[in-house]
C-alpha cells in the first residue's frame, strides 16, 4: 500500500487542538481512499523553546526533510514575547531551510456562509480568489540590526526569487479565471520596482494569455473590500501577503477557515492554517478546526497529489457549511474536537456516492 511520512508540527496555542482534528481527518480519509499515513510529531516554536531551549531543533528539521509533508498548527505568544529567539523565528527557519517559497493561501466564501462577514452579503457573494504570497525572502529575511536607540531591517529581492514565485502565480491563474494581480509599492520601493518589471517581462513573454495588472499595495487593500469578488490570481512579496491575507480572511466571515501551501520546487511542502496561535482561547477547545482540514486538503493536493483525497475533505466541510455545523466564531455551538467527529461523521456517510 502506498505510504506517505506525514511530520505533524502542533506548535503553540490552539495549534495542538487543530492539529489533533486535522490529524484524525486526514487518517480517515487515508483508509478511504486506500492509501497509508504514517505520522510523527515535533515541537516547534515556543513548545520547542520550552523543552530544548530553540524554537526548531536540527532533529525536527530533519525530520521535516525526509517526510513527504509537513503540517503544522500555529507557533507564537504572549509567554515567549522576551525570549532571545522567538518562537516565529522557528517557522522562518522551516522556511527558509525547506526553501518553500510560494505560499497559496486560497480564500472562497461558501454561500452558507453569507451574512457571516463583517462585509455586506452582496459584497462578499462569488468571492475566490487565491493570495500567492512570497515567502523566503524580502524584509522577513533582510539583514537585521538592533541598538539602543536604532532598528532596522533591510528589504531584498533578486530577479530569480521574483521569478519563480511569479511563474507559479502565473501557472495557477491559468488553471483558474486567467487573472492575475501583482500587487507592489513601485512608487517608493526599488524592491517593487524591481518585481514590477520582472514580472511584467514574465507576462509579455511567457504568459501572453494571462490578463496581468499591478496595483499598489495600499490601493489593493481597499479594493478588496471594495470588490473582493474581481480578484482571481493574486501575487505580492512577503511582508505584503501576510497582511493582505489576514485582510481577505475576513471576507468569509472568520479567519479561522483559511488554510495554506508553502511550497518550493521539491517535496516536502509545508501545510498550515492561516491562523496563529490564538493565545486567548487556547487550551479550551473553542478554536475552528476547518482552517487546519482545509491545510490537510491542500496537503493531499499539492503535496501529495492525493486529488480524490483532498476533494473528500472539502466535500465533508461544505456539507458542514450547508448544515450550519459550525463554532462559535461563525455562530455555530459546536466545539474544536466536536467538528472534528462530525467531519469524520460526513466523511463515513460520503464514502459511497462520492467514489466515481
Ligand atoms: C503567517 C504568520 C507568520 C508570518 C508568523 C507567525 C511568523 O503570520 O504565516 O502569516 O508572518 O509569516
Ligand atoms: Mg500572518
Amino acid at each position: 500500500m502506498k505510504t506517505y511520512q506525514i511530520v505533524l508540527l502542533p506548535g503553540d496555542g490552539v495549534g495542538p487542538e487543530v492539529t489533533a482534528v486535522a490529524r484524525a481527518a486526514m487518517a480517515s480519509v487515508a483508509a478511504i481512499c486506500g492509501f497509508r499515513l504514517t505520522f510523527s510529531e515535533h515541537a516547534i516554536g515556543g513548545a520547542s523553546i520550552d523543552q530544548y531551549g530553540a524554537p526548531l531543533t536540527p532533529q525536527a528539521l530533519a525530520a521535516c526533510q525526509a517526510s513527504d509533508a509537513i503540517f503544522l498548527g500555529a507557533v507564537g505568544g504572549p509567554k515567549w514575547d522576551q525570549a532571545v529567539s522567538r518562537p516565529e523565528a522557528g517557522l522562518l527557519a522551516l522556511r527558509k531551510a525547506l526553501q518553500v517559497y510560494a505560499n497559496l493561501r486560497p480564500v472562497s466564501v461558501h454561500p452558507a456562509l453569507a451574512g457571516k462577514s463583517p462585509l455586506r452579503a452582496e459584497l462578499v457573494a462569488g468571492v475566490d480568489m487565491l493570495i500567492v504570497r512570497e515567502l523566503t525572502g524580502g524584509i522577513y529575511f533582510g539583514a537585521r540590526q538592533k541598538g539602543q536607540d536604532y532598528a532596522s531591517d533591510e528589504c531584498a529581492y533578486n530577479r530569480a526569487e521574483i521569478e519563480r514565485v511569479a511563474h507559479i502565480a502565473f501557472q495557477q491563474a491559468r488553471l483558474r479565471r486567467g487573472k492575475l494581480t501583482s500587487i507592489d509599492k513601485a512608487n517608493v520601493l526599488e524592491t517593487s520596482r524591481l518585481w514590477r518589471s520582472v514580472v511584467s517581462e514574465m507576462g509579455a513573454k511567457t504568459y501572453p494569455d494571462i490578463a496581468l495588472d499591478h496595483i499598489y499595495v495600499d490601493a489593493a487593500a481597499m479594493h478588496l473590500l471594495r470588490d473582493p469578488a474581481s480578484f482571481d490570481v493574486i501575487v505580492t512579496e512577503n511582508m505584503f501577503g501576510d497582511i493582505l491575507s489576514d485582510e481577505a480572511s475576513m471576507l468569509p466571515g472568520s479567519i479561522g477557515l483559511l488554510g495554506s501551501a508553502s511550497l518550493g520546487d521539491k517535496r516536502p511542502g509545508v501545510f498550515e492554517p492561516i491562523h496563529g496561535s490564538a493565545p486567548d482561547i487556547a487550551g479550551q477547545d473553542k478554536a475552528n478546526p476547518f482552517g487546519a482540514i482545509e491545510s490537510a486538503a491542500q496537503l493531499f493536493e499539492s503535496g501529495l497529489g492525493e486529488i480524490e483525497a483532498a476533494r473528500r475533505l472539502r466535500a465533508a466541510i461544505n456539507a458542514m457549511h450547508e448544515a450550519g455545523e459550525w463554532t462559535a466564531d461563525l455562530g455555530g455551538s459546536l466545539n474544536c474536537s466536536k467538528a472534528g467527529t462530525r467531519l469524520l461523521q460526513h466523511l463515513e456517510r460520503m464514502r459511497v456516492y462520492l467514489k466515481r
